[in-house]
C-alpha cells in the first residue's frame, strides 16, 4: 500500500460532546504533524462544544440528530450519506457517543478509527475510569482501535498506558489518560495518511508487518 504523501488525506470527525480530541486533529493539522484537512465535522447533539470548536477555524459543522429518525438504521443511513458527500479518506470517532449499526460499519470498513479510554480488551462501553478504579488496577489508558462491527472490539492501532494513583477518582483518571489521547490519536491517523495503516481480514496492517494484538509499542510523554 503506498500513497504519494503529497495527497494531503481529507478526515471527517464524528463527535458528540467537548470535542477535546477534535481540538487536538485541529491543532495536528495546523501544525503540520498530521498530513490532513478535516473537512467536516458531524455532531448528533446541537449545542455541544465541539462544534464551537470547528466553527472557530472554519471547517464546515452539520448537527444530525439521531431523535429525529425512527431507528438506528434510518440514523446511519442519513448520517453515511452525509460522510460520504464529503468523500473523506479517514472518518475518526472522538467521542461520537452512538453504537453504529454493522451495515454503516461496514460501509466504511477499514476507513474508521475510534478511542476508547482504556485499555482494551478491558471495559469496552461506559465508565471506564471507575472501572479501572474499582478493579484495583495498576495502570489505565486508552486505545485507539479500527471500528468494527463488535462494540469497542475492533483491532488495536495503538494504546497509551499511564498509572493509577492512590487518591485518583475517575475524574481525575480520565483528564490524565485525556492528555495522552489527544497525542496518540492524531499520531495514529497520521500512520493512515501515510498509507502505514491497513485494515485487512481483520487485522492490522502496520508498515506492511502484521500488528501484534497490543498494537504500535509507543514510548510516549505527557505534554501538560
Ligand atoms: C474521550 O475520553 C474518548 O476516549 C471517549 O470520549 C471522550 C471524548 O472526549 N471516546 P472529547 O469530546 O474528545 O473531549
Amino acid at each position: 500500500m503506498t500513497h504519494s504523501s503529497t495527497h494531503r488525506r481529507r478526515i471527517v470527525v464524528l463527535i458528540s460532546g467537548g470535542g477535546s480530541n477534535l481540538q487536538s486533529f485541529i491543532d495536528a493539522c495546523a501544525d503540520g504533524s498530521l498530513n490532513a484537512d478535516i473537512v467536516a465535522v458531524i455532531s448528533n447533539k446541537a449545542g455541544v462544544k465541539g462544534l464551537e470548536r470547528a466553527a472557530n477555524v472554519g471547517i464546515p459543522n452539520i448537527i444530525l440528530d439521531h431523535n429525529s429518525f425512527e431507528s438506528r438504521g434510518e440514523f446511519d443511513q442519513a448520517l453515511g450519506d452525509v460522510i460520504e458527500s464529503f468523500s473523506p479518506d479517514l472518518i475518526i470517532l472522538a467521542g461520537f457517543m452512538r453504537i453504529l449499526t454493522p451495515h454503516f460499519v461496514n460501509r466504511f470498513l477499514g476507513q474508521l478509527m475510534n478511542i476508547h479510554p482504556s485499555l482494551l480488551p478491558k471495559y469496552p462501553g461506559l465508565h471506564t475510569h471507575q472501572r479501572a478504579i474499582d478493579a484495583g488496577d495498576s495502570e489505565a489508558g486508552a486505545t485507539v482501535h479500527f471500528v468494527t462491527p463488535e462494540l469497542d472490539g475492533g483491532p488495536t492501532i495503538v494504546q497509551a498506558r499511564v498509572p493509577v494513583l492512590k487518591d485518583d477518582t475517575a475524574e481525575i483518571l480520565a483528564g490524565r489518560i485525556l492528555a495522552f489521547e489527544h497525542q496518540i490519536y492524531p499520531l495514529a491517523a497520521e500512520w493512515f495518511c501515510q498509507g502505514l495503516l491497513e485494515l485487512q481480514d481483520g487485522d492490522i496492517i502496520f508498515d506492511n508487518q502484521l500488528l501484534p494484538a497490543e498494537g504500535v509499542s509507543l514510548e510516549i510523554r505527557d505534554k501538560t
